[in-house]
């Protein structure tokens, strides 16, 4: 089974200068839950934004040129694996718009700002193919920018 998990603005921006464009720590914590001991698919770009490897999650990426510093997948390997257990689509977004029709889970973070010029936007979800299965508002802590919603979405 694929599942994306993304963050994104109120219009839907996920990214910036390569990079992302808040500083949420309790959205981090988020993500590292739901992904713990898990795999792990991603793009070139966003595997080069990372800090390092993240602890305990298969790493998947990827690219059109050969890597031999990361394990590399194109699209059917990754289809292939999903067909074995969950797999994890983090980003970005050229990523999540290829994976998006084959998806069946998204946890979505709406984090409640609107980023000046973003570069970089989530696929649109339509509330026809999707329906939010929960959806919990957190406020900001001390370590976050802005307060955020935690959302799941299941394909109807
Ligand atoms: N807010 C969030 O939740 C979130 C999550 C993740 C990322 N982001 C942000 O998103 C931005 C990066 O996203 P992006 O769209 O620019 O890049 P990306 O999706 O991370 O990576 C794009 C790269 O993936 C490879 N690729 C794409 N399609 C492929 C295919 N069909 N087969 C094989 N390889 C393929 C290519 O790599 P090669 O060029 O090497 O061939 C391409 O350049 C950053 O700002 C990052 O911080 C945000």
């Amino acid at each position: 089974m694929l599942t994306m998990i993304f963050a994104c603005d109120e219009q839907n921006a996920i990214g910036k200068d390569g990079d992302l464009p808040w500083r949420q720590s309790t959205d981090l914590q988020h993500f590292k839950r739901i992904t713990l001991g898990g795999t792990i698919v991603m793009g070139r770009k966003t595997w080069e934004s990372l800090p390092g490897i993240l602890p305990n999650r298969r790493h998947l990426v990827m690219t059109r040129s050969i890597r031999k510093d990361v394990e590399t997948v194109d699209f059917d390997d990754v289809l292939k694996l999903a067909n074995t257990g969950e797999i994890f689509v983090i980003g970005g977004g050229e990523i999540y718009n290829l994976f998006l029709p084959h998806v069946q889970k998204i946890h979505r973070t709406i984090i409640h700002c609107e980023v000046e010029n973003p570069d970089t936007f989530a696929p649109a979800i339509s509330a026809s193919e999707f329906a939010v299965a929960s959806s919990e508002f957190v406020n900001k802590s001390d370590r976050d920018q802005f307060d955020m919603t935690f959302e799941m979405l299941e394909r109807i």
